[in-house]
């Protein structure tokens, strides 16, 4: 099986309290460094508290955020901005807001047209044909296309971010919140879109949500994201059921509930850790019942079990519970 993505050791820091001269206040560590593939026609979910940097992350794999260290391979070629046609023909970025992330100052159809001609080249004729098949295969009417973003819902704004992403055609899109801003009911029907949408131009996707019913739902295999790092990679069929990392338990306890997003129990520390002085060891030992001295002091790197399961805890939850 061949390989959409390749992420080794890709980090992102941010300079805070940026002075004229001299070096930065302080340094957040949005995204640490981090490795993960995702194979071709997988939909990978990325789960994660607000805050914990499954944006930055996804704003790096479609170069819109420069990564600090590391290196992410698309289709087996390395990212570079050498070449930004390149991979905007192989990967693309839908947004969570779907109105806002279309320019209010032009129609659909010039917004649909952008791709078409700056990726592909495409002449007007070919550009006309190649919408009108889009716009068919994500239920959007061709009447829509005279109209400017404000004049439609959030489920119609999102399916035309979907339509736009799949018009540079590419095979990989990064999905960061996609039905987040939408109600209950309109969520469920982009979902069903997507997969359609996978099935017929066999994508692959990375699939980013704060709402675990949603990932388990629509991926195959999920990361859990806590503080900028990756916690546990496992299927989504097991992951959540059998977890080995107590902050993967403590996801699946606190949202038992479909479209129930993830809330924190009532315990003594809730909170992510503060950005701008993190633990030293394992950044979850605050709010861990099972973390010891080692916790404090040392951070547990994540490895692979036999099963295929990956965690970074010192002292995993057992198998079968
Ligand atoms: N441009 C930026 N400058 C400084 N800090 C940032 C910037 N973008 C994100 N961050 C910080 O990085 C962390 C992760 O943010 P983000 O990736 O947006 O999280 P998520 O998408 O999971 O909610 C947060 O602590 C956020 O405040
Ligand atoms: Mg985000």
């Amino acid at each position: 099986m061949s390989e959409a993505l390749r992420l080794t050791d890709l980090s992102k820091s941010f300079a805070v309290g940026k002075r004229l001269f001299g070096p930065p206040k302080a340094m957040v560590h949005a995204v640490q460094p981090l490795n993960l593939t995702v194979t071709t026609g997988e939909t990978l979910g990325i789960v994660g508290e607000s805050g914990c940097g499954k944006s930055t992350l996804a704003k790096m794999l479609v170069g819109l955020l420069p990564p600090s260290t590391g290196q992410i391979e698309i289709e087996g070629a390395v990212l570079d901005n050498a070449d930004p046609a390149l991979f905007g023909k192989r990967i693309q970025y839908v947004f969570q807001d779907p109105i806002s992330s279309l320019n209010p100052r032009k129609t659909i159809r010039q917004i649909m047209e952008v791709p078409l001609r700056r990726l592909h080249q495409m002449d007007k004729a070919t550009r006309a044909a190649r919408i009108h098949e889009i716009f068919a295969a994500v239920n959007l009417r061709e009447e829509f296309l005279d109209r400017y973003p404000h004049e439609f819902s959030g489920g119609q704004a999102q399916r035309i971010g979907i339509a736009r992403a799949l018009a540079a055609q590419a095979r990989i899109l990064i999905l960061d919140e996609p039905v987040s801003a939408l109600d209950v009911s309109v969520q469920a029907q982009v979902l069903n879109l997507l997969a359609d949408l996978k099935e017929t131009f066999g994508l692959t996707y990375l699939f980013i949500s704060h709402d675990l019913a949603v990932v388990e739902a629509v991926s195959d295999r999920i990361a859990v994201l806590y503080f900028g790092a990756i916690v546990e990679v496992g299927s989504a069929r097991e992951i959540f059921a059998n977890a080995r990392h107590p902050y993967t338990a403590l996801l699946a306890a606190s949202a038992p509930e479909v479209g129930r997003p993830i809330v924190a129990p009532e315990t003594a520390a809730t909170e992510l850790p503060d950005p701008l002085s993190p633990p030293l060891g394992c950044a979850f030992n605050e709010r861990c019942g099972f973390a010891t001295d080692r916790c404090r002091a040392e951070k547990p790197a994540l490895t692979t079990d036999e099963t295929g399961r990956a965690f970074a805890c010192f002292n995993p939850l057992s198998k079968e519970r």
